[in-house]
């Protein structure tokens, strides 16, 4: 059988470092497992255009594998070319970058590491939340320059003691973020999701649910988004739902790029509608050089937190979603069922209620 698995080039880092095992160069530590029982494995980073090793191979293979971090997009278009594809693995989470429904139409499973990196991004979330209230990036960026101007950056930073900070999706890792603030003495904490949080989680963070966007997003300081990219959340937050936010309020993103609108969330930064804009999720990724997202900026000259997609890709994270992508490999050979969690769609269709209310 052909495994086909689309990751991103480690280069140097990763000869010399064994653990970032989901580089084409460490092959998520399973070629040797996958060849002894006499498999073929083709690993690439190419993966764009007609040419590529992932257009090529994706006409035969039976299993796809791919991370978010660098993501093989499989279009409904390559799904129709696709004649011997069984199952799509998500090495992480998140598998916004398969047509879902086209795969559901073919019956091709999508199983993603569920859980994987959610403590990884929940992390990173409140490190983000912390850096631009804080206004940090531009202190440090001062230190390097070798200027010390206190109140060119203390103009613009504050506590996060007292605010109000809100999730759109409170699922893993919307949870945890929650979970994860509640030493710092918040004003309030809310969160917007269709699913409500089970009441005993609700009432350990002491969350408090908004069931209208608008409204939620007008009560908030900190807007943190942390639900899958679907035809639902694709552009959620536009030009006309920015104008919602209070002014000045700071805006979090470690979900997918698209569910922020790219021109709106730029203009809202400089015109000072938004003080801050922070995440690792681009609507392309890798992100183009002239990517405004680089290198916006709000009116004082701050406000900009953004990294290229490794929240999720942590070494510890690593070492989790390859030992996952083994063990659903495993079940998927083997013919033993998976762990539900981690189905995103099965063979009669969606068994997951998080990538959209159908
Ligand atoms: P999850 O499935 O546990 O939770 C997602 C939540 O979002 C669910 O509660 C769902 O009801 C909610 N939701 C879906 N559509 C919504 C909508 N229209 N409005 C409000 N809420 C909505 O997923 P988890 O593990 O928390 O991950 C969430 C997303 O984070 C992933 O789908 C992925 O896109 C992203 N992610 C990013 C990573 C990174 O490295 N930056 C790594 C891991 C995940």
């Amino acid at each position: 059988m052909k495994i086909l698995a689309i990751l991103y080039s480690g280069g140097e880092a990763a000869r010399q470092e064994p653990r970032l095992l989901g580089t084409t160069e460490n092959q998520l530590g399973i070629r040797e497992w996958i060849e002894k029982q006499g498999h073929e494995f083709i690993v690439s980073e190419d993966k764009e255009g007609p040419d590529s090793v992932f257009q090529k191979h994706i006409v035969d293979a039976e299993v796809l594998i791919t991370t978010p971090f660098h993501p093989g997009y499989l279009t409904a278009d390559l799904i129709s070319k696709a004649k011997n594809l069984k199952i799509c693995i998500t090495a992480g989470v998140g598998s916004d970058h398969i047509d879902l429904n086209a795969a559901v139409e073919r019956g091709i499973e999508v199983l993603e590491v569920s859980g994987s990196n959610v403590v990884s991004v929940a992390e990173h979330v409140v490190m983000s939340i912390l850096l631009l209230v804080r206004n940090f990036v531009p202190a440090h960026e001062m230190i390097e320059r070798g200027d010390w101007q206190v109140s060119e950056v203390a103009r613009n930073a504050y506590d996060l003691e007292g605010k109000v900070v809100g999730t759109i999706g409170a699922g893993r890792i919307g949870f945890r973020v929650l979970q994860r603030l509640r030493p710092f003495d918040c004003k309030e904490l809310l969160y917007y999701d269709y699913a409500p949080l089970p009441e005993h989680a609700a009432k350990e963070i002491n969350a408090r649910r908004v069931e209208d966007l608008k409204e939620f997003v007008s009560q908030c300081d900190v807007v943190t988004v942390n639900c899958p990219l679907h035809e639902g959340t694709r552009g959620l937050v536009n030009a006309e739902l920015l104008s919602h936010f209070k002014k000045g309020a700071w805006l979090v993103n470690t979900a997918r790029g698209a569910i922020c609108d790219r021109d709106a969330v730029a203009a809202a930064l400089k015109s000072g509608q938004l003080s801050g804009y922070s995440g690792d999720v681009w609507n392309v990724q890798p992100a183009p050089k002239d990517h405004i997202w680089r290198t916006m900026k709000n009116p004082l000259g701050g406000g900009n937190g953004m990294v290229p997609h490794y929240s999720g890709t942590t070494l510890d994270a690593q070492a989790r979603y390859a030992a996952g992508t083994k063990s659903i490999l495993e079940n998927y050979l083997a013919n033993s069922p998976q762990e539900p969690q981690n189905v995103i769609v099965g063979r009669k269709g969606y068994e997951t209620k998080a990538y959209g209310q159908r």
